[in-house]
């Protein structure tokens, strides 16, 4: 058989569709948000109206965010099914598959009494509905799970607090510094949404098949879940506590690279020349250093940026300042990737409901390079 010559592994550098939602451009370093650079937003505006930008292509008036709000609110609690279903779970289980379970529950929920897989795919306003629901669901599932590894029973919501502030109440149990709302706020933007990275097209294959919402989310969660992709926050954190100090750094690395280890929150498909949205990131986890006095974690993670820059020239991406930053208001590092969970599901439900809008069976081909045909011994065609 004659190789292919066409091959894309991975995907790279393969456009598969059009998308109004987002645009990377690792020629100029930006990310946009339709149409909005992600720093300008993150200066700006509070995440929920980032959410219903990706969703509606605008950012709200004042009467829709606050519609938007009412309804979050409405569904912050969380839901006694969830709560059972989680509780069925091993207390070890790994956080990611805790809120991949929780969201298939939600949407079996959601789902009940539709009895044709002909309907399951919903209408773009019953879509659209779910997506706020989930979205507003999210943060009382991460926020009880690393609670209830604690041995802590979950906290009701507050309906005075906006999301981000809310979501640091019903983790912590107490209301965090404004300079901690901010910067996680910031975080749950930068991280909402970046085109077709592996999860979101995932949620997008999934939807190709007419199949439902919740279905491409619990899918595009598992995608997440590995450390080339989402989990790359939960292992930064790993490789810090491993390094655990900025004078261990060169021996940390001459013995990492001479085992050929990837370095976990450094490198990107797209970006080779630097992460668009390190520098905003950067500046919230340089606040929170600030604010928890924890100058030791701005010297490791300085040095290790600066050493592994100058021996291989590969940058930092999202994660690697994230991770601390996540580290230092209080989470566990476990935790880590559900919150990515809870801000990118704007941008997975946006491709999802764009998707829909103009769907397309997503059906690659492949070469086939197995043995040739070949015939089970003893068997006899019929006649
Ligand atoms: N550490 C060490 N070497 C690296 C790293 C890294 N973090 N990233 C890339 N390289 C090297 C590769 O070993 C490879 O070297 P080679 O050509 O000598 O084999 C070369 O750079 C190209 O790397 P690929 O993995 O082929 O590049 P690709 O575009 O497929 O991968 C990826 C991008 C998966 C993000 C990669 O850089 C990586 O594994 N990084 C670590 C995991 C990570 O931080 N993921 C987070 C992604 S961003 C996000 O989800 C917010």
């Amino acid at each position: 058989m004659t190789a292919p010559t066409d091959i894309k592994k991975g995907l790279a550098g393969v456009v598969v569709d059009t998308t109004a939602i987002s645009k990377v451009n690792p020629e100029t370093n930006s990310l946009l948000y339709r149409g909005y650079p992600v720093q300008e937003l993150a200066a700006t505006q509070p995440f929920e109206a980032v959410a219903h930008l990706l969703w509606h292509g605008e950012l709200p008036t004042a009467d829709e965010l606050a519609d938007l709000r009412r309804e979050e609110r409405a569904h912050r609690a969380l839901a006694p099914r969830v709560r059972a279903a989680i509780d069925l779970l091993p207390l070890d289980t790994h956080p990611m598959d805790e809120v991949r379970t929780a969201v298939s529950v939600i949407g079996a929920i959601e789902t009940a009494g539709i009895d044709s897989v002909l309907e399951v795919g919903g209408s773009p306003a019953d879509n659209l509905a779910r997506s706020i629901r989930l979205f507003a669901a999210l943060p009382a599932i991460v926020a009880y799970g690393q609670r209830r590894r604690r041995g802590l029973e979950p906290i009701e919501p507050r309906d005075d607090l906006d999301y981000a502030a809310n979501f640091l109440w019903m983790t912590f149990g107490e209301e965090a510094d404004p300079v901690v709302v901010d910067a996680f706020n910031r975080s749950m933007i930068l991280y909402a949404e970046h085109s077709f990275n592996a999860s979101t097209f995932t949620a997008r294959v999934v939807t190709s098949t007419l199949s439902d919402l919740h279905s491409a989310v619990v899918a595009a969660i598992g995608a997440l879940k590995g450390p080339l992709h989402g989990g790359a926050n939960e292992a930064v954190q790993h490789t810090l506590d491993e390094i655990g100090d900025a004078s261990r750094v060169g021996a940390w690395l001459d013995d990492a690279l001479a085992q050929k280890r990837k370095i976990m929150g450094f490198g990107h498909r797209v970006y080779k020349r630097g992460d668009s949205r390190v520098p905003t990131m950067q500046a919230a986890l340089d606040t929170l250093v600030a604010h928890y006095d924890r100058p030791d974690v701005a010297e490791l993670t300085h040095a290790l940026e600066a050493e592994f820059v100058a021996r291989k020239g590969i940058y930092p991406n999202l994660d690697f300042p994230s991770g601390p930053a996540y580290a230092l208001i209080g989470f566990d590092t476990l935790t880590f990737t559900p919150l990515f969970v809870a801000s990118r599901v704007t941008g997975w439900t946006a491709h999802i409901l764009e998707q829909a809008a103009s769907n397309a069976l997503i059906r690659p081909l492949s070469a086939y390079d197995g043995p040739a045909e070949r015939h089970v011994e003893g068997y006899v065609p019929d006649a």
